[in-house]
């Protein structure tokens, strides 16, 4: 019998491969105000609030992501999950012992989601006594979880019906819009009353994927404004490569700004984004634009243009890995 995860499932960590330790290590702490502790030679952790990691860097050279970590409010959710995923014919690992304290957790398993994207759940994170040495006012994590990514895909039907059947992912709102002359279409998704823990982008035909990352953006939450304005300050002073300056969205009427991660993906640092109420009744909108005002585009070099495009077309000659939950409706 399927029981509802809705609401049971948050972001809880983002794992990255990058060789550029030393730029994340600034980055992360002196930039966006996180709590940078060494992990040896070879890794790095970031903390924002009572979970011991959120952000976990290891030395490689992917320049991507290379987890996301998702927390899950019980055993008996995760083995709603588990069970789920058997359907689908999606095997499971456990995580080592050594990978689970990495991650600050104190159990996991992954498998492999659309896009060939490692999904990892955890239901336990390990939470030191002593309080996080953030700057400013902190993140806003708690039931909601530590943000949201935006990931671009060329199958964004299999990809929805993913979040859809595996973790009750409910549409919260669409975007449509131009982009560099490209049209795009932008579904929302939340898995809790945070507004989007996921956001699916995609062009409208022909289907291409201009982000060589895996995800395009990692979102984190702000709890001033001020922390918001201060990191963009510092993020352009310390010389990392602003891609979208503040402005607000249309749906989740956050303000917000975009800056470039050492490994390519970029990073949102956003303000009060409002909440899917669950007890009063919600609208679904089709908002035109991404942005109401601002994310004045910084970075839109010629070359970053070209780079795009070249990528976009080079996508259209592969195969995306896509999933098939179908079996979840065909055994409730
Ligand atoms: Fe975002």
């Amino acid at each position: 019998m399927k029981t509802s995860l809705f609401g049971r499932v948050r972001l809880g960590y983002v794992l990255v491969e990058s060789e550029k330790l030393d730029q994340w290590e600034r980055f992360g702490a002196e930039g966006l105000g996180m709590q940078a502790e060494r992990l040896g030679e070879h890794a790095l952790g970031f903390r924002i609030d009572a979970h011991l990691r959120r952000l976990i860097v290891t030395r490689g050279p992917a320049e991507d992501v290379q987890a996301l970590g998702w927390q899950v409010d019980d055993e008996a959710a995760l083995a709603e999950i588990e069970r789920r995923l058997a359907l689908c014919g999606i095997a499971l690992h456990t995580g080592s012992e050594a990978d689970a304290i990495l991650r600050g957790v104190l159990r996991f398993v992954r498998f492999t989601g659309p896009k060939g994207q490692p999904i990892e759940l955890f239901v336990h994170a390990r939470t030191p006594p002593s309080a996080p040495r953030v700057r400013g006012g902190g993140f806003v994590t708690g039931a909601s979880g530590m943000g949201h990514v935006a990931i671009t895909t060329r199958e964004p039907e299999a990809a929805l019906a993913f979040w859809q059947d595996i973790f009750d992912a409910r549409v919260s709102d669409y975007i449509e819009d131009k982009l560099d002359g490209v049209q795009m279409d932008f579904t929302f998704l939340h898995l809790n009353e945070r507004h989007h823990s996921v956001a699916i982008a995609s062009t409208r035909k022909p289907r291409m994927d201009p982000i060589r990352t895996r995800i395009h953006h990692l979102n984190l939450q702000a709890a001033e404004f001020d922390d918001v304005a201060d990191a963009l300050l510092r993020c352009r002073q310390l010389g990392f490569e602003i891609a979208n300056s503040i402005g607000q969205h249309p749906n989740d009427r956050e303000l917000s700004f975009y800056v470039v991660t050492p490994s390519g993906f970029e990073m949102e640092l956003g303000w009060r984004p409002c909440l899917v109420p669950q007890d009063q009744p919600w609208t679904t909108t089709v908002y035109q634009g991404i942005s109401r005002w601002g994310h004045f585009p910084e970075n839109l070099t010629r070359a970053n243009k070209l780079r795009r495009v070249g990528r976009a077309l080079l996508s259209m000659t592969r195969t995306e890995q896509t999933l098939n939950t179908r079996a979840i409706h065909e055994h409730p």
